[in-house]
């Protein structure tokens, strides 16, 4: 199916981890799993969990001054706790928690009021079910035999109970089923698949099933082959994945909430990051932890306020753009109008003399800086024959450059022609 047009448009989403992890601010399903912290203890997490504050409007209202299109939600992570109320057997926060109601609900309404896009998080495994560890992978690949030993995951003495995983995959495809019946979301983002092989989880019945009953649904690669679109996490590729693609990334070095860590990326940084991966033709799912009673942390809030207003400023830049220049012709990013005439060149720092192009055969009719709209002076020194000269744009003025990273727009006499040869005619 070809990717949603929605979906590449958007450009910047905002991922959340909200679950009872928030309560002792802990790693979220993943401290239990390596011992960090003991099983009963995280699973006293569910008493703790109020979502005293949660309001999702907030958040919706958040995410659009923030720039972002879409946002994708943790309806269930690996510790199994789900955020709605389930139908089925596993843990969920409208039951087994003070919180006591389906916090996916709220959160559907609320992005669709303010013309957000709705993603929801679903992990395959599910740590915490008594079906889950009940086979072993066939082949978990070098450095990962640790998945057919953890208790959670695997049976301890090696031996599978088929029976169990037959039930375990009733339960799973049960709840995307509620998912996609209940919230109808334009984007299912899974995970945890690593656990088992594509034919375990009988991945071609789920996608299927997901589909028959929301054909339009944007699925990410962690349904194997079943996926529309590659999730790079935590670093921006050196070349682009293959097709369409969405790099995750956390705003401090944590999905979840977590109290000591304050390592936030700035405003500057986060530029850059969305500048690379849109340059690159990729969206930006950028992660938020809200605590557990659903208040985003002001300083994750100021972040995502700083990203957003940088798009504000630059919007013609972001949105209905396409890839910019391949590397090599600019140092920098750039972004490229749907008309592919217009060429937008981030330049993440102060340019001081000028900011040379390279390889660009068309005639430049004019160039600005996309923040104010001063002109800039620019020509063409060099070239011989097919091989272009290089496009020397004077550096702007002090007053026209932007605090975290100044965009000059290109106009070409056409559409874009690249020269990406070795330089003899
Ligand atoms: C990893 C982790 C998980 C996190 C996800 C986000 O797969 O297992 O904790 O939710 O990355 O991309």
């Amino acid at each position: 199916m070809p990717m949603q047009p929605w979906f590449s448009d958007a450009k910047l989403g905002i991922f959340i981890h909200y679950g009872i992890y928030a309560v002792d601010g802990v790693p979220e399903s993943w401290s239990f799993y390596t011992g960090q912290v003991p099983h009963e203890r995280y699973m006293r997490q569910l008493d703790g969990f109020t979502a005293s504050r949660y309001d999702p409007g907030a958040w919706a209202e958040l995410f659009v001054r923030a720039g972002a299109r879409y946002a994708v939600l943790t309806a269930r992570h690996h510790d199994g706790v789900a955020l709605w109320g389930t139908a089925q057997s596993g843990l969920n926060v409208p039951a087994h928690t003070p919180a006591g109601r389906d916090l996916v609900a709220g959160y559907t309404d609320a992005l669709r009021e303010h013309g957000l896009r709705v993603g929801l998080y679903y992990s395959h495994s599910d740590w915490n079910h008594p079906d889950y560890a009940s086979v072993s992978h066939p082949d978990p690949g070098r450095g990962m035999e640790e998945l057919n030993t953890n208790r959670f995951v695997a049976p301890a003495d090696g031996v599978e109970d088929l029976a169990a995983w037959a039930r375990y995959l009733v339960y799973r495809d049960a709840q995307v089923g509620e998912l996609v019946g209940r919230y109808r979301p334009d984007l299912l983002w899974f995970d945890g698949e690593w656990e088992r092989s594509e034919s375990q989880w009988r991945m071609r019945e789920l996608s299927g099933l997901i589909l028959s009953l929301a054909p339009e649904t944007v699925l990410n690669a962690r349904m194997l082959s079943y996926g529309d679109y590659a999730t790079p996490e935590q670093g921006v590729p050196i070349v682009p994945p293959d097709g369409p693609w969405e790099l995750c990334l956390t705003v401090n070095d944590s999905w979840g909430f977590q109290r000591d860590d304050h390592r936030h990326k700035s405003v500057g940084q986060l530029v850059r990051y969305f500048t690379e991966t849109i340059g690159m033709g990729g969206n930006l799912l950028l992660g938020v932890g809200p605590r557990e009673d659903g208040t985003i942390p002001a300083e994750q809030a100021e972040r995502l306020e700083g990203l957003g207003a940088w798009i504000g400023r630059h919007s013609r830049a972001v949105y209905g753009t396409v890839a910019g220049l391949p590397a090599g012709h600019h140092y920098g990013p750039s972004t490229l109008s749907a008309d592919r005439r217009t060429l937008y060149l981030v330049c993440l720092d102060i340019p001081r003399e000028s900011v040379a192009v390279r390889g660009v055969r068309n005639a430049v009719r004019r160039v600005r800086v996309l923040g104010t709209g001063a002109e800039l002076d620019h020509r063409v020194v060099g070239g011989l024959h097919d091989v272009p000269g290089v496009l020397w744009i004077d550096a702007p003025r002090a007053a026209d450059l932007d605090e975290q990273a100044t965009v000059l727009a290109v106009e070409l006499d056409g559409e874009l022609d690249l020269y990406q040869g070795a330089g003899r005619t």
